[in-house]
């Protein structure tokens, strides 16, 4: 089961709503897809700074559902950074010891890249230094909708009784299914909501909004978010654990 249960200081599980790549590039004269060039700079860092101070699990919002509606250039650009990410980092990540894991729909998504997820699923599923679950195409009412629909699918054909789905039977149903929930969910640029990311897994996760450019985010920005979330009391619905924290 998903838990969230992690009372450490580090936070266990970061998610990363990665904002501000076209601002970050307007702000120069520059076009969008080089403030995404720089986003992806800026995810190898962070990925890399993570690793370092020991977060164990990290998820970053790469292409969400609604992006489809973004200009198809914009669009072909995001999804060949996502290749161009997995061709050249892969070898990389995989030696410093990172599990890479993409969630989201397959749908719309070429076959060069799914075979490409393929491959660095395959080759990092034994690494346990950071896992690093990309969200691609990925959508939190999306994922629930397919979960629910897959439930009822087994509910009707007879290999589950329906009596016994619960929180758990959902959570094992969703693309985080293994993964503990996110501790800590950090957006970048200003913006403060969720827009559709983990819904169902954010239910007890500190926010922290910070005014930083994604591409400006920084280890220094990292380490003030961990800060704030260090700081934090979590109660989980309980009451006050102040004693046991302190
Ligand atoms: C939001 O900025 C960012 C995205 C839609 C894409 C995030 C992608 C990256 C950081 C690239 C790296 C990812 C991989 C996996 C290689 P925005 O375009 O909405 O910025 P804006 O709100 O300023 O316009």
């Amino acid at each position: 089961m998903q838990k969230d249960d992690d009372t450490s200081r580090l936070p266990n599980h970061i998610a990363l709503i990665m904002d501000g790549n076209g601002r970050w590039a307007q702000a120069r004269g520059l076009e969008r897809r080089e403030g995404h060039r720089a986003g992806a700079e800026s995810l190898r860092r962070i990925v890399e700074e993570s690793s370092d101070l020991g977060v164990h699990h990290l998820t970053v919002f790469s292409f969400s559902t609604e992006n489809w509606g973004r200009p198809r250039t914009e669009v072909s650009f995001l999804m060949s950074l996502l290749e161009r990410y997995i061709e050249s980092d892969l070898a990389d990540l995989h030696s410093e010891g990172v599990r890479v894991r993409v969630i989201g729909r397959r749908e719309g998504v070429s076959k060069k890249i799914c075979s490409l997820i393929d491959r660095a699923e395959s080759l990092t599923a034994n690494n346990n230094r950071l896992f690093l679950q990309i969200a691609f195409n990925y959508g939190g009412r999306e994922e629930l909708a397919d979960a629910a629909s897959r439930l009822a699918r087994r509910a009707t054909n007879g290999t589950l009784d329906p009596e016994s789905i619960n929180a758990d039977v959902l959570a094992a149903e969703l693309l985080t299914a293994g993964m503990p929930n996110p501790d800590l969910i950090i957006r970048t640029s200003g913006e403060s909501r969720l827009s559709n990311f983990m819904l169902w897994q954010s239910a007890y996760a500190e926010l922290y909004f910070t005014d930083v450019l994604w591409p400006d985010f920084s280890r220094a920005d990292l380490e003030a978010a961990i800060a704030f979330y260090a700081d934090r009391d979590r109660r989980f619905g309980l009451v006050s654990a102040t004693g046991e924290l302190d």
